[in-house]
């Protein structure tokens, strides 16, 4: 979908929220059948946050929205749209997003979520984008929050290593001095959607329809396709996002991609021809937290000061669906 870069998106204010209690290698080798040399050499992980009972997506969404708020300067009452991406919502309806706006007293405003997995916080960045060029909206708040704990297959080494809890947040409005979004790509393969997936248990027939074959309610993986897919279909969607704003790898002051593991992102930014210093990674401190993944590194890095205004940063994710998006975000 071709993209204006007259957008003037620009992030006001960034936050997030991580569970105290960390869960290291050598912790999950009491678990499983695993060892801290197997993870670090498989995914660059060294440890990830586990919420507590009550830290449920809602409360780590509402903790990361109250400090991107106080960032942005601004009122819950600002807010006119709350957007949330996630697959661990607290429940089915209401939304996360009505739960969050219930907690920040923003009372009227417009609240939803969205599900495009991994690439939920960069999917609800190009949605957000379109309500603030229409004028539909001024002041938009976009939280990622997840608490992939509570999905994983604690029996399951495959999957149980790579994931972890916790939440990021942004303000985005329109300010007229910023160029904001410069292109957007965004795409998705349901036919696909098999080689990662989480069943909704309780979407499946009860009374009248026998239950279906036993089916896992946790998340379930094709590791080594989705390996490859996920570098593919990165790269080929910032290319594309380079393409249509127009700039080169010189132009990209730094690449925040979805932290799922240390090799995705080493073989994204190689296929890429982009040097690796210039790669923002926390995926070592945090695992997957799949839609609070790139908040939270965005906030990081911003904290960090290794974004500058004008800064023009690639921004990239990939998950299940099967869905990819990217954008060139100035800073
Ligand atoms: N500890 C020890 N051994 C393990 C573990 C573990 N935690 N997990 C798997 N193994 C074993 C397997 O049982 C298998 O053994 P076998 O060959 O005897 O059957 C072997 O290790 C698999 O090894 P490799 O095939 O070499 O593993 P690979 O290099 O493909 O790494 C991994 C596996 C880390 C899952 C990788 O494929 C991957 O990261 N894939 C992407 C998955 C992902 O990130 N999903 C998240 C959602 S999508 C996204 O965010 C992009």
């Amino acid at each position: 979908m071709p993209s204006r870069p007259d957008s003037g998106l620009k992030v006001v204010g960034t936050g997030v929220y991580l569970p105290a209690r960390v869960l290291t290698n050598a912790d999950l080798e009491k678990l499983v059948d695993t060892s801290d040399e197997w993870i670090m050499t498989r995914t660059g992980i060294k440890e990830r946050r586990i919420a507590s009972e009550q830290e449920t997506s809602t409360f780590m969404g509402v903790a990361a929205a109250k400090q991107a708020l106080a960032n942005a300067k601004l009122k819950a009452t600002d807010l006119d749209l709350i957007l949330t991406a996630t697959v661990t919502p607290d429940s089915m309806f209401p939304s996360s997003a009505c739960r969050i706006s219930a907690e920040l007293g923003a009372t009227g405003c417009p609240a939803f979520d969205l599900q495009a997995a991994c690439s939920g916080f960069l999917y609800g960045l190009i949605v957000a984008d379109q309500f603030l060029k229409t004028g539909a909206a001024k002041n938009i708040l976009l939280v990622g929050t997840e608490r992939l704990s509570s999905v994983v297959d604690w029996r399951d080494r495959n999957t149980c290593v790579l994931f972890g809890d916790g939440a990021g947040a942004v303000v985005v409005r329109r300010e007229p001095d910023s160029r904001g979004l410069l292109a957007t790509d965004w795409g998705a393969d349901g036919a696909s959607s098999e080689l990662l997936h989480l069943n909704n248990p309780m979407a499946r027939g009860k009374a009248i329809a026998p239950p279906a074959p036993a089916s896992p309610d946790c998340i379930v993986m094709a590791g080594k396709e989705i390996f490859k897919q996920a570098v593919t279909a990165m790269a080929d969607s910032a290319r594309r996002s380079m393409d249509k704003a127009g700039v080169r790898l010189e132009d990209i002051t730094c690449v925040i991609s979805h932290q799922a593991n240390i090799r995705i992102i080493d073989a994204l930014v190689e296929k890429l021809k982009f040097p690796r210093e210039r790669c923002f990674a926390n995926v070592h401190r945090y695992g997957n937290m799949s839609a609070a993944c790139i908040p939270v590194a965005l906030h990081e890095a911003a904290s960090e000061r290794k974004l500058q205004q004008s800064d023009k940063i690639l921004l990239v994710a990939f998950g299940g669906g099967l869905t990819w998006a990217s954008a060139i975000l100035e800073w």
